[in-house]
């Protein structure tokens, strides 16, 4: 009998996170939720056995401001699970407030850039495949935004002059995120890691509703524009088969369609120094 897939899940209390695990609780994944908030959880997890009851959940409790939580969730998963078929990078930050996490990184870069990283080099062992074994893959959730970011520096990355919201650090560290998986996909494949990054679209959440690093009017127009997170996160899990879109890997696709990356995200001088110093942060 061949066991169910397993997808690591990261900020599956949050609009699209949650709508990404009811759906792959429904196509019979099991679940790795790995949230901050312990309560929201448990509760989350509940809700979905209520609907799937032979749902496998294990939970992880980490807060992704802080690596050495990360790196403590990644070993705790690696104990239970030695194999995962998909890492969904989703957790994410969207403020223009200025907030350092443990190590002293600001907080839109240490959760969307440096978290992410982390994560997926912690659980590599878990992911790595042989041979002609079906490929696995990372999802990064970027965004859209990254269009906004016209330079990246990189060493400034975590400590940026000015914050600035969904124009500002946001997208810049999503910028930066886009061009993680870019950087890496060549050196993920020989390990048979395929790594996508995707933007799900205009979605109404928490994030998009309440955050403070999203301007006011569109935070008014996110009940009329915006989608649902049910509909965005099919296109989530479609976009995290190996097989779609051409089997192609290091390849950004937003609201389902496969687009060009920002051209940053391509200029291998920006990539080297990006891991460069990706990898420094992740050992401080
Ligand atoms: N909504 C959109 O239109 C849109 C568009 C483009 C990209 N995205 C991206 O999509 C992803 C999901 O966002 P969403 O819209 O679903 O927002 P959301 O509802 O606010 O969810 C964000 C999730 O990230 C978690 N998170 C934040 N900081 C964390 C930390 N320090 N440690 C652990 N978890 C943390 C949140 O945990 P709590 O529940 O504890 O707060 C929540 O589960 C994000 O990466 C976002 O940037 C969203």
């Amino acid at each position: 009998m061949s066991h169910a897939k397993v997808a690591v899940i990261t900020g599956s209390t949050g609009g699209i996170g949650g709508a990404i695990a009811d759906q792959l609780a429904e196509n019979g994944w099991t679940l790795v939720l790995v949230n901050r908030n312990s309560a929201k959880a448990e509760a989350q997890k509940a809700d979905i056995n209520r609907v799937h009851p032979h749902t496998k959940i294990d939970l992880i409790q980490a807060d992704l401001m802080d690596l050495d939580q990360i790196k403590r969730a990644a070993q705790e998963i690696l104990t239970i699970h030695p194999l995962i078929d998909a890492l969904y990078n989703n957790s994410g930050v969207l403020t223009s407030q200025r907030v350092m996490s443990a190590q002293g990184h600001e907080s839109n870069y240490a959760v969307n850039t440096l978290a992410p990283y982390v994560m997926l080099e912690s659980l590599r062992p878990a992911l790595k495949r042989d041979g002609d074994a079906p490929k696995t893959m990372v999802i990064n959730t970027t965004s859209a935004a990254h269009n906004s970011a016209k330079s990246i520096d990189v060493d400034a990355l975590s400590e940026p002059d000015i914050i600035g919201g969904l124009t500002g650090a946001y997208a810049t560290t999503k910028l930066a995120l886009t061009t993680m998986g870019r950087a890496l996909a060549e050196d993920l494949a020989k390990d048979g890691i395929m790594v996508r990054s995707v933007c799900p679209g205009a979605v109404i959440t928490p994030m998009t509703k309440t955050s403070d690093g999203m301007p006011g009017i569109l935070k008014m127009l996110v009940p009329l524009l915006f989608n649902k997170p049910d509909k965005q996160a099919g296109k989530m899990i479609y976009a995290a088969l190996p097989e779609s879109f051409g089997a192609r890997t290091g390849i950004y696709i937003t609201n389902g369609k496969e687009k060009t990356a920002p051209k940053l995200a391509n200029d291998p001088r920006v990539q080297a120094a990006l891991i460069k110093k990706l990898s420094a942060d992740a050992m401080p």
